[in-house]
């Protein structure tokens, strides 16, 4: 018999998807994808080479469970240079991925009947790490009118005795969109307000199109900040990710990182030392303006097809796209798209509830020219099929 907890996590419908795709692959078509919710671009090469030359030096051991000094230094170094803000090396952990860091602050923060809250649509895994220790989450419906992010006053109407926390990610998975810095003062505040904790996911904040971003970190010491190597970095097959806590969490989750991985992966660690690095960051925003361009070229294209686009994705590399005009059931479109057109998008079900079956995330991890052969394709597609055949 299985643990009662696995009934409640949910498989990525998306990931059947993707094998479908590689099944078609290997018997022979291509396929165009726009599922894949990381970077094409390889990990770059400053970054390369340091992890390789980590591993010849013999770094091969464990760090200490909250990382190295000197990477948790240059993060915290991060936060000077890049947004003014000093952050203690002290409150910075460094984790396996961002993923690692949610799952700290979840084991920190969530007892059996505790609720957090989140937006729907929303990053997936954030619900089942809720469930893992027994939590709920709480669903936060939220409407192109609130720019797919949660504000005080639904904060509000959700909150009860027994929630702990509330989760924002900013710019967000799926709809990239970002929280302006004056909501996000106001929903601090209400959090504050009701003695729980404010969890800012930043994991896509350096891939941003039109207005430099900003840091939670700004607005006070009280709250859980995440990031990673994984997206902006090209790092997500490294495993690496940090979380930035408060002081009191420190110690305990420390703790929990000792006992639940140890620490993060050591050649990692030592890779991502050459992250901040002028001549990476170089590299690193010319991918962000390719990314950019991408985006430019892809919103109006599906526009011009007939999806709406209620949110012009400020950040992140999606597109979360109404397909209702084609189809009322996003999951079985994108069935249809991949069968028919090989062309592959996550259908709307995958991030929520509300208003899933409408929606579709395109993600522009795809080289310029395979955006085009999927728009290309997408156009015969949606003039041929008809969604009540
Ligand atoms: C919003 C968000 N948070 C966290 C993660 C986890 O990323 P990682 O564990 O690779 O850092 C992802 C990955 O897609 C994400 O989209």
């Amino acid at each position: 018999m299985t643990a009662r907890r696995l009934r409640s996590i949910a498989p990525f419908h998306v990931m059947a998807l993707l094998a479908r795709a590689r099944r078609l692959e290997a018997e022979g078509r291509t396929i165009v994808h726009m599922e894949i919710g990381e970077p094409d671009f390889v990990t770059p090469e400053p970054i390369v080479r340091a992890g390789i030359e980590a591993l010849q030096a013999g770094h091969t051991h464990y760090t200490p469970a909250r990382g190295l000094v000197a990477l948790r230094e240059a993060i915290a170094g991060h936060y000077q240079v890049t947004f003014g803000v000093s952050v203690s090396a002290e409150r910075i952990l460094v984790t396996p991925g961002a993923s690692g860091a949610l799952q700290l602050i979840n084991a920190a923060l969530v007892d059996p009947g505790s609720r957090v809250l989140m937006t729907d649509p929303g990053y997936p895994c954030n619900r089942n790490f809720v469930h893992l220790y027994g939590g709920e989450p709480v669903s936060v419906p939220v409407t192109a009118e609130q720019a797919y992010q949660l504000d005080a006053d639904s904060l509000s109407a959700h909150w009860t005795d027994n929630t702990v926390a509330a989760l924002i990610a900013s710019p967000s998975n799926p709809t990239g969109a970002v929280l302006p810095r004056a909501r996000m003062i106001e929903v601090l505040q209400a959090v504050r307000a009701r003695g729980g904790f404010l969890i800012v996911d930043e994991i896509y904040q350096n891939l941003y199109y039109d207005h430099p971003p900003y840091t939670a970190l700004e607005f006070g010491e009280d709250l859980f900040v995440i990031n990673s190597f994984s997206k902006y970095f090209g790092m997500t097959g490294w495993r690496l990710g940090w979380l930035v806590a408060p002081e009191a969490f420190v110690e305990p989750l420390d703790i929990l990182a000792q006992n639940m991985f140890l620490a993060a992966p050591t050649p990692a660690q030592y890779a991502a030392l050459a992250a901040f690095q002028p001549d990476t960051l170089t590299i690193l925003e010319q991918r962000r303006e390719a990314f950019k361009a991408r985006r430019d070229y892809l919103m109006p294209a599906l526009q011009a097809l007939g999806f709406e686009i209620h949110q012009k994705p400020e950040g992140a590399f999606y597109l979360y796209a109404d397909c209702s005009r084609f189809c009322d059931d996003s999951f079985r479109f994108a069935h249809e798209l991949l069968e028919t057109a090989g062309v592959a998008i996550t259908p709307g079900i995958d991030f929520g509830s509300h208003a899933a079956e409408r929606h579709v995330r395109f993600a522009y991890t795809t080289s310029l020219e395979q955006l085009q052969l999927g728009v290309e394709r997408i156009a015969e597609f949606v003039q041929q099929w008809r969604c009540q055949d």
